[in-house]
C-alpha cells in the first residue's frame, strides 16, 4: 500500500514576517504555508514575495510539506506571485495554495503558469501540485471540474471564513454554528460535498482555519468532528494547535492496532495456509473485505503519521 505523507496540521504563515517563517521552520506541523493572500496587506505583498524565496532557499527546514498560498485570479497579483516564488524557489516548493476557486479555468491557468514557470527555470515539469480552496458557492457547486481540472490537484481545502461571509451566514465566529441554527450542522453539506469530491477523484479532503486560537480545547472539538467524517487534516493558525491536530487527525493507537490486526487476520484466512475463507473471526468479530477495506484507511493513515503498532497478529491462535 502506497504511504502518502499525510497532511494533518497544516501551519499558515504570514509570508511577510520572516521571524514567524524562520519560527515555523522547526515547528511539527506536516506542512507548513507562506502565504501571500489574506495575512498579507496589498502594499506588503512584493516584499513578502522575496522574503518567501529568501526563506525558502535559507537552512533549517525540516520534513514540512512547503507550500506558498498566492492571491487569486480576480486580483492582480496572482502571476507575479506563482513567476516570483516558482522562479525563485521552485525546487523548494512542494504546492501553491490557490484561493477562491470557483471553477476548472482557475485551476487550469495556474497549471499553464506553473510550467512555463517550471520549463523557463530548468525544473521538474508537472511536480509542483495545486491545492485548491473552495471558497464560495459557486466553487462549490463546480467542485468535481475543479478536482479534475489538472492533474496536479493534490488538495481541496475549505475556506470557511470566505465561504460564511459568501454565503450570508449569519455568524462570526469561524469554524462554530451560527448561533439559532443549534443542534444543527450548518457546515454539514459543504463539509460532506468537499469530502465526496476528494475521496471520488483520490485527493486529500482538508478542514480550514479556527480562529479563537487560545481555546485549543474548542479547536480539538472543531478538529475531532471533521476528523470523524474522514477529513485528513486541518489548518492551524497557531504553534499551540499543532499537537491537537496531529493527534485529532491520526488513529488512537488502539485503533491502529485493531485495524493492523484485522488486516493480518484477513490475509491470513484467505490464503491457503488460513482456508481460503472470504469471511472469517478476529475473536469476537466477523471480518471480511469490505472491513479490511475499512481497517486499511485507519492503518493507512496510522502508518501516514509514523505510527508503531503494539499487537501482533498470531494465526496459531485462530
Ligand atoms: C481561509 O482562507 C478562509 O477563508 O477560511
Ligand atoms: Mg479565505
Amino acid at each position: 500500500m502506497q504511504v502518502a505523507r499525510p497532511r494533518r496540521s497544516i501551519l499558515a504563515v504570514p509570508g511577510s514576517s520572516r521571524k514567524m517563517i524562520d519560527k515555523a521552520k522547526g515547528l511539527p506541523a506536516d506542512e507548513i504555508f507562506l502565504d501571500l493572500e489574506d495575512a498579507v496587506a496589498p502594499i506588503a505583498k512584493a516584499q513578502a514575495r522575496a522574503e518567501i524565496v529568501d526563506a525558502l532557499n535559507s537552512d533549517g527546514w525540516g520534513e514540512q510539506i512547503r507550500v506558498v498560498r498566492v492571491n487569486d485570479w480576480t486580483t492582480e497579483w496572482t502571476h507575479a506571485d506563482v513567476i516570483e516564488v516558482v522562479s525563485g524557489a521552485g525546487a523548494r516548493i512542494d504546492a501553491i495554495l490557490l484561493p477562491k476557486v470557483t471553477d476548472a479555468s482557475h485551476v487550469q491557468a495556474l497549471d499553464l503558469l506553473l510550467t512555463q514557470v517550471e520549463r523557463a527555470n530548468g525544473l521538474e515539469v508537472g511536480r509542483i501540485g495545486i491545492e485548491a480552496q473552495i471558497e464560495n458557492a459557486i466553487g462549490l457547486t463546480n467542485i468535481n471540474a475543479i478536482a479534475t481540472a489538472s492533474p496536479r490537484v493534490q488538495t481541496l481545502v475549505f475556506g470557511p471564513a470566505d465561504f460564511m461571509a459568501s454565503i450570508n451566514m449569519r455568524t462570526l465566529v469561524v469554524g462554530e454554528q451560527p448561533e439559532g441554527y443549534e443542534p444543527g450542522d450548518a457546515y454539514h453539506h459543504i463539509l460532506m460535498t468537499i469530502l465526496m469530491a476528494a475521496r471520488a477523484h483520490g485527493l486529500e479532503a482538508i478542514d480550514g482555519p479556527y480562529l479563537q486560537i487560545r481555546d485549543v480545547d474548542a479547536f480539538r472539538r472543531a478538529a475531532g468532528r471533521t476528523a470523524a467524517l474522514g477529513f485528513d487534516g486541518k489548518w492551524v493558525l497557531h504553534p499551540g494547535q499543532i499537537d491537537a491536530a496531529n493527534e485529532v487527525f491520526s488513529p488512537r493507537q488502539a485503533d491502529y492496532d485493531h485495524a493492523e490486526m484485522i488486516l493480518d487476520a484477513y490475509e491470513f484466512h484467505t490464503s491457503a495456509a488460513g482456508g481460503g475463507r472470504g469471511a472469517a473471526m478476529l475473536g469476537d468479530e466477523m471480518i471480511d473485505e469490505a472491513s479490511a477495506k475499512m481497517a486499511l484507511v485507519v492503518a493507512g493513515k496510522g502508518r501516514a503519521a509514523g505510527m508503531a503498532r503494539t499487537t501482533r497478529f498470531d494465526p496459531n491462535s485462530q
